[in-house]
Order: C-alpha cells, then structure tokens, then sequence
C-alpha cells in the first residue's frame, strides 16, 4: 500500500526534520516501498484523509508532530503511525512530566524547578547551584537552552527559554560525559541498542554542533566497561517504558564524572534520522542498515 513519509511540520525543528523526511523516505522506496513525503507544515495535515496512505511514517520533530497532535489525528483518520501514541508523545515531549513520570519510578534525573516570570532566581540558585541550565520544556534539538553561569544571566535566560514555551524549567547542570541510548521494538520487543558517547567541541552540544558541525565526535562503541553500558542500558529502557513509549526513541544520558552515576535527560519520542542523526549510528552498530532501520520502523506501525 501507499506509505506515507510526514515530514517538515511547524516547530522549530522543522529543518532537522525535512532532512530526516527526505532521507526516510529514499531509503524506504530503496526498499521498493510505494513511499510519498507529505509536509504537514505546507500542506493542511487534514488532507491527509485524502492521500489515502495505507500507513504514514513520523519523522517529524518537536511540537505538533512528536508530541501526540498529530498522533492523535492520525488515530482520529484511522492511519497507523509509526512511534509512540498520544498520550506517550505529549508526556515524552514535557521535559518537567518526564522528570516527574522517572521520579516517581525512582530513576536517576538531575534536580529541577519550574521557572515563573516571578521566581525568586536566587532561591532556584540556591537550590540547584551554578552552573544550571534553563530551558523550555516542550522543545528539542537545544532550542532555546542556556546554561547560566552567574544569577545576573537568569533573566535573559527566563526570557529566551519563554520566547519558545510558556513552560520553562531550571535544571541541575550534571558535569559529565554526553551519552544516548537508542530504544528500538523488534518482534514488539523494546531493546536498547548499543550506547554513542557524544564529545563536542568545547564540551557544547548545541544546534550548530548536532546539525552542522563536523567536529562533533559520535564515539560507538562507547568505550564504557560493559557493566556500566549494560546499567545504563537499563535505565534507559526503564525510563522508555515508564513514559508508555512505543516503536523507538531515544534517551539522552549524562554521566557524573565526580561518581559515575548515570542521569536521565529526556526522551525524544521522534529521534532524528539525518545523516548525523544517532539512532542510524547506534543501528549500525548493532548491525542493521539505515535501510533496515526505517523498515523495521514502517513494519511496526501501529494505531
Ligand atoms: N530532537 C532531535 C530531532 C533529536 O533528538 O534527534
Ligand atoms: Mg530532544
């Protein structure tokens, strides 16, 4: 049947996903799949009723494709997607539920207060030391992050986060080595793939240096010992089923350099798939193509 491959869309991270869409979509009609791109933020995503696509793929990224919108209208039309449903998109996308769904299963998450326009910033300061990091909650690809340094950058900090969402948290700044732990469901089975241990330059893993940077090192193996791969692993796939994810994602880890404990970031429910994207990378590793990779995405399309 017709696939379709939704693609672009209307967050911020609009960029990123035209090119995951593109290369998506070539790998599938590679694989003879009768594949058709579909921009949900050129076109009106209601006409997607009549493209008659048998089943879509989700490379969108950020608000109104990750977050259960479109998941939830493609539930609605009767289309089975590719990723987590609604509910697991919309919670996966709030970095302040997803903080709170781990607490509550125990799972290690660097500490965190939610940021009003009227916050005491040095009480926040005071509960969470500097360095600390600002950010809004429903966004990706480092968007609107600072990492503040000294109380006097708090309000600018307050103010760009809340130029992308009203919703702004201050985190914990956890120093330590960058880690991402790929979740993908074979058989129905989520697992968690081998893990990429990202060094940026000058320790930065921003806009620039995930998209565009060529400096930016994704180390797979790890080098980790395999005891501390394998707990991390677990964390991750614990920390994937806590949020009722489905299909694949993609938790960002830091781990502590003064002690070894590992944290859980977050969970991108629609991880990137360009050409530096991480899950491809971690695929590989665990010996499926790119191609493979996107099949074994498309067959686990689900309503
Ligand atoms: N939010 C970007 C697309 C990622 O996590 O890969
Ligand atoms: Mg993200």
């Amino acid at each position: 049947g017709k696939v379709g491959v939704l693609y672009g869309g209307k967050s911020a991270e609009r960029e990123v996903s035209l090119i995951s869409g593109r290369a998506v979509c070539d790998a599938l009609k590679n694989r003879g799949v009768d594949a058709h791109l579909f921009d949900t933020g050129m076109n009106d995503p209601a006409c997607l009723q009549g493209e008659n696509f048998d089943r879509v793929f989700i490379a969108l990224h950020g608000r109104y494709g990750e977050d259960g919108c479109m998941q939830g209208m493609l539930e609605e039309m009767r289309i089975p997607y590719t990723g987590s449903g609604v509910l697991a998109s919309a919670m996966a996308m709030d970095k302040i539920m997803t903080k709170r769904l781990w607490q509550a299963e125990g799972l290690p998450t660097p500490r965190y207060v939610e940021l009003k326009a009227d916050s005491d910033f040095s009480e926040v300061i005071d509960r969470l030391g500097l360095p600390l990091i600002v950010k809004p909650a429903h966004e990706g690809s480092t968007l609107g992050l600072t990492k503040v340094k000294q109380i006097e950058q708090m309000a600018d900090a307050y103010a760009l986060a809340s130029k992308y969402d009203r919703s702004v948290l201050a985190e914990e700044f956890i120093d330590g080595m960058e880690l991402t732990c790929a979740i993908l469901e074979q058989d129905g089975k989520p697992q968690a793939l081998p893990l990429i241990r990202i060094v940026a330059p000058d320790s930065n893993y921003d806009y620039h240096n995930k998209y565009f940077s060529d400096e930016t090192q994704y180390l797979c193996p790890c080098g980790l010992d395999e005891a501390m791969e394998t707990r991390i692993q677990r964390y991750a796939l614990q920390g994937y089923e806590a949020l009722g994810c489905r299909g694949w994602g993609r938790i960002d880890v830091i781990l502590r350099t003064s002690d070894n404990e590992p944290f859980l970031l977050e969970l991108n429910s629609s991880p990137g798939m360009t050409g530096h994207s991480l899950v491809p990378l971690a695929a590989r590793q665990a010996g499926l193509s790119y191609e493979d990779l996107c099949l074994t995405l498309l067959r686990s399309a689900t309503l």
